[in-house]
């Protein structure tokens, strides 16, 4: 059953946040998927993907979703490489209101610099961005809504998000 709000997108579109915003305007909980794999493996993203590689992470957030999908119905805010698997895809649209937050690649760069806890970002942060998004292009197609991020705060995100799910 479509039960949860799910939120995809690339890394720094927001989804955290916006997630947080929108579990207090519809009064449900919210799961962020890339904390749920911290806390039940013990490590960091940064410590999983050194020491596991990208495909052990991968295999770890593939259980996370499938068991917090399995859940009471939630916000969901997913990291941006959860469509890279197929069944994490079909897992999604069956299980939830599947929402991709999208943001121009300047105002990723904006939102992230400085961080380090993103593995696939390391380097170049512009470059990283531009070739993670033409990597994944059309990953993200199959949401139910997209919603443009871009000059606009968390709140009014989760307005424009709230007024569509009610
Ligand atoms: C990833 C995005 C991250 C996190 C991990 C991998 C990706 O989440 O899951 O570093 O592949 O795009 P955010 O989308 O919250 O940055």
């Amino acid at each position: 059953m479509k039960q949860h709000l799910i939120l995809i997108g690339m890394t720094g579109t927001g989804k955290t946040t916006v997630g947080r915003a929108l579990s207090e305007r519809l009064g449900l909980p919210l799961t962020d998927t890339d904390r749920v794999i911290e806390q039940t493996t013990g490590q960091s993203i940064a410590q999983l993907f050194r020491e596991q590689g990208e495909q052990g992470f991968r295999a770890v957030e593939t259980q996370v979703l499938h068991q917090v999908l399995a859940g009471k119905p939630q916000v969901i805010a997913t990291g941006g490489g959860i469509v890279l698997r197929a069944e994490n895809v079909e897992r999604m649209k069956r299980h939830g209101w599947v929402v991709c937050l999208q943001a121009s690649a300047d105002e990723i760069c904006r939102r992230l610099a400085g961080d380090t806890n993103r593995p696939l970002l390391q380097g170049d942060l512009k470059q990283r961005v531009r070739q993670l998004m033409l990597e994944r292009a059309g990953k993200y197609d199959f949401a139910d809504w997209k919603v443009e991020t871009t000059g606009h705060t968390a709140y009014e995100v989760a307005s424009m998000i709230e007024q569509r799910w009610r």
